[in-house]
C-alpha cells in the first residue's frame, strides 16, 4: 500500500482508479452543449455550463437513495451554496461530481462534457474538480509543501521547481508564506484547511468544491478560512459550497441550492432564499438558525417582559446577520447574467 492510499479522501484524487459506474443514463444532458443551443451555429453558441448535472441518482449500496433526480447547471464563475438539514445529501452530491461516488442515473457533464460515461478519466477530472474537506485529509508525514507537491508532481507531472514557486505564492497568498517547512501537527486548524485549500489550487482546478470546511473550526479560524474562500470568489472561481455557515453563504453566493431528502426542493438568489423561502420546509430549517431569549420566569411566574396587558412581548424576526458587512467586491464582467 503506498501513501497515497492512507487517507481514503485524497487517495482516489491522486490515483488513477475506476470511476463511477453509471446505470442506464438518462435525462437530455449527455451532451450539454448541443441541449444548450439545438440549432445555433457553432459562432452563436453560447459557453456550456462550468458543470452541469441531469437526472443524477445516488443509490447507496444498502438501497439508500440519497440523490433522487438532481439537476442543475452551474455557469463559469457562479458560487452555489448548497443548503439543507444534516443527512439530506450534500456531501453525497460533492462526491458524486468529484467521482468519489458512483452515481447510478443521470449525467455530469463538465464544460459541456459528460464524465458520468464509461471511458472517464478520474484521474483527470479530480485535477479538474477541486474537493476540500472538512477535517482537511493532510498527510500527516509530509510537511505542509509536501502536501502541497504531491499532486502536481506524481499526478500532473509538473516540473519541481515551477510547482514549488507557484506553492510558495499561493501559501503567502493565504498568509501562511513562512510554514512551508512544518508539518501539519504543528498548524491550527485554520491553518491546516487553508493549506488543504492550496493543496486543492495546485491542480489548477475549474471548480471547487467545499464540504464544511469551517465546521471543525473555532470562530476565529472560521473568519480566517472564510476569508481565503472570499477572495477565491473575487477571483472568479467556480464553486460549490456546504455550508452551516448562512450569513456567509448569504454573502458569498449567486444562488443558494435547499436540498432536502435528496431533492432540489428550493432554488433561489440568497436574498430571496433568506428573506422569503418559498417552502415551509425550507423555513423550517432557517428557523434552526434563529436564536430567540426566552423569556425569564419572576417570582411570580410571570415572564421579566410581560407587558401586563396579557399581550406576549413581541419577537423580532431575525434575519441571518450580513456577512461580512462589506462583502468583497467581486468582478463582474465575466458573472453569468
Ligand atoms: N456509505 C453510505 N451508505 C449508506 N448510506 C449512506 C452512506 N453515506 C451516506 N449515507 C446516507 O446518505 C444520506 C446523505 O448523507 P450525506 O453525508 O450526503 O448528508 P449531508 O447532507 O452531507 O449531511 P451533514 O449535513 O450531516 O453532513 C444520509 O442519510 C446518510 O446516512
Ligand atoms: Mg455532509
Amino acid at each position: 500500500m503506498t501513501a497515497l492510499h492512507l487517507i481514503p479522501e485524497v487517495a482516489p484524487a491522486l490515483a488513477p482508479v475506476a470511476g463511477p459506474v453509471v446505470g442506464p443514463v438518462v435525462g437530455p444532458g449527455a451532451d450539454v452543449a448541443a441541449a444548450v443551443t439545438p440549432d445555433a451555429g457553432p459562432a452563436a453558441r453560447p459557453a456550456p455550463p462550468a458543470l452541469s448535472l441531469r437526472g443524477v441518482r445516488k443509490e447507496y449500496p444498502n438501497g439508500f437513495v440519497a440523490l433522487d433526480d438532481v439537476t442543475f447547471d452551474v455557469a463559469e464563475r457562479e458560487i452555489i451554496a448548497i443548503l439543507g438539514p444534516s443527512g439530506c445529501g450534500k456531501s453525497t452530491l460533492l462526491r458524486c461530481v468529484n467521482g468519489l461516488e458512483p452515481i447510478q442515473a443521470g449525467t455530469i457533464a463538465l464544460d459541456g462534457a459528460s464524465v458520468t460515461g464509461p471511458g472517464t478519466d478520474w484521474s483527470e477530472v479530480r485535477q479538474r474538480v477541486g474537493m476540500v474537506f472538512q477535517n482537511y485529509e493532510l498527510f500527516p508525514h509530509l510537511t505542509v509543501l509536501g502536501n502541497l507537491l504531491l499532486g502536481p508532481l506524481k499526478v500532473q507531472k509538473r516540473a519541481k521547481a515551477e510547482a514549488t514557486e507557484r506553492a510558495l505564492e499561493l501559501l503567502a497568498r493565504v498568509g501562511l508564506a513562512d510554514r512551508a517547512g512544518d508539518y501539519p501537527r504543528q498548524l491550527s486548524g485554520g491553518q491546516k484547511q487553508r493549506v488543504a485549500i492550496v493543496r486543492a489550487l495546485m491542480m489548477q482546478p475549474e471548480v471547487l468544491l467545499l464540504d464544511e470546511i469551517t465546521a471543525s473550526l473555532d470562530p476565529e479560524m472560521v473568519r480566517e478560512v472564510l476569508d481565503v474562500v472570499l477572495e477565491l470568489a473575487a477571483d472568479g472561481m467556480t464553486m460549490l459550497i456546504v455550508t452551516h455557515e448562512m450569513s456567509f453563504a448569504r454573502a458569498i453566493a449567486d444562488r443558494v441550492l435547499f436540498l432536502d431528502a435528496g431533492q432540489i426542493v428550493e432554488q433561489a438568489t440568497p436574498d430571496v432564499f433568506f428573506t422569503a423561502p418559498a417552502t415551509d420546509r425550507a423555513k423550517q430549517f432557517l428557523n434552526l438558525f434563529e436564536f430567540r431569549t426566552p423569556t425569564k420566569k419572576t417570582a411570580s411566574g410571570r415572564g421579566v417582559g410581560h407587558r401586563g396587558d396579557g399581550a406576549r412581548p413581541e419577537r423580532q424576526p431575525r434575519g441571518p446577520t450580513p456577512w461580512p458587512s462589506q462583502p468583497t467586491p467581486r468582478p463582474t464582467a465575466h458573472r453569468p447574467s
